[in-house]
């Protein structure tokens, strides 16, 4: 993946370290943390400076790699054997490591055992254990592009006939800054703009962390997409004055009966576009798909800092002595999603059960 194009790559690979997009400091500064040791790789998932459920899972794998190459030969026992042995338990507790930032996504963990499973099968020596690793990273990437620009084109297919060019609501940021670029909610606005079948896109602001006014509005300003910011409790109002024809959000895990978890927030959206009869789709790849949950509520739910609900701009905004109740997601039942848009086609949440057994 290259770093000369316009184009908006919160994860690159770049002379041996990682580059990621800061996007702690958006929209304020565009800039880039490099990042050469898996630890590094853990606190930036932790801390958010890359952030959205499949940007995740990428920087987790190349982390992996990070912390494969931080084996030195050297430092192994000379049988081969017992060097794989030492090398594989040494990459255990990489992705224990990692496996502890954030809990919900499970595109993290799905990533992680891809690069464990990839290093297992690989029967060569460490050296060539991680060339496989790097490009298993890399394939993981490369992906996940090619799979956001189909869930654009399978979006195409669901967008609402009327009006002609459409009013699209989305909430938190799925977009190519959460992906490895394109996005998957907003790449379904994304190939709706290039296709001159989008009006406007209305952003949650999507409190506490603001990535819906952060980093939804400046992915579409980037590229000029008409984008109009609203706080959270304005959506249902929005509704209701007949401002909004569909809603497409992103997902951080969905579980077999299609129950989606997505940023906190989601799931009284839900509740507005069915009290209004707007269509709530969840875009999302299939490596967000958890089979081995039966149903959202048994989906992790990462609890954050609660100076993120009571502090702005380092300054506290609620009064002293409150206590605070500090959900990042919220689980969206599967009865309110019209369907999930992946790169496989649109597919309603009972039907999921039939891509289980495949
Ligand atoms: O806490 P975040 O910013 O990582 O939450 C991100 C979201 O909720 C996204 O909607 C989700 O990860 C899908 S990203 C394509």
């Amino acid at each position: 993946m290259n770093s000369n194009s316009n184009q908006i790559y919160p994860v690159i690979w770049q002379n041996d370290r990682v580059s990621l997009i800061d996007q702690t400091r958006l929209p304020e500064e565009y800039s880039r943390v490099l990042i050469s040791r898996s630890g590094d790789m853990a606190e930036a998932i932790k801390t958010m400076i890359v952030r959205g459920a499949p940007a995740i899972g990428v920087a987790a794998a190349y982390g992996m790699y990070l912390g494969a190459t931080e084996i030195d030969i050297k430092d192994l026992s000379d049988d081969i054997a017992t060097q794989r042995i030492q090398f594989l338990k040494h990459l255990e507790g990489v992705a224990d490591l990692l496996r502890q930032t954030r809990p919900t996504a499970v595109n993290l963990f799905w990533a992680i055992a891809i690069m464990l499973r990839t290093a297992y099968e690989e029967t060569g020596t460490v050296e060539e254990i991680k060339h496989t690793l790097l490009q298993t990273a890399q394939n993981i990437q490369a992906q996940d592009l090619a799979t956001c620009q189909a869930i654009g084109d399978t979006g195409l297919e669901v967008l609402p006939h009327t009006p002609e060019k459409l009013r699209i609501l989305t909430h938190c940021n799925a977009g190519a800054l959460a992906t490895a670029g394109y996005g998957t909610a907003l790449g379904v606005i994304r190939s709706a703009w290039r296709e001159n079948r989008l009006e406007r896109v209305y952003a949650d602001e999507t409190r506490p962390r603001l990535q819906g006014a952060k980093l939804t509005a400046w992915e579409c300003v980037q590229e000029k997409i008409p984008v109009t910011v609203i706080t959270d409790n304005m959506a249902a109002h929005c509704m209701q004055q007949n401002m909004i024809d569909m809603v497409v959000v992103g997902a951080d895990r969905i579980a077999a009966n299609g129950d989606a978890a997505n940023k906190i927030g989601t799931y009284s959206v839900a509740i507005a576009a069915k009290a209004h009869d707007i269509p709530f789709y969840v875009a999302a790849p299939f490596s967000t798909i958890d089979f081995d949950l039966a149903n959202g509520s048994l989906i992790p739910i990462e609890q954050r800092d609660a100076t993120e609900i009571f502090q702005i701009n380092n300054s506290s905004v609620c009064a002293k002595g409150a206590d605070f109740y500090t959900p990042a997601f919220d689980v969206t039942p599967a009865e309110l999603i019209t369907a999930i848009i992946t790169e496989k086609g649109a597919i309603k949440p009972r039907d999921l059960i039939n891509y289980q057994m495949q």
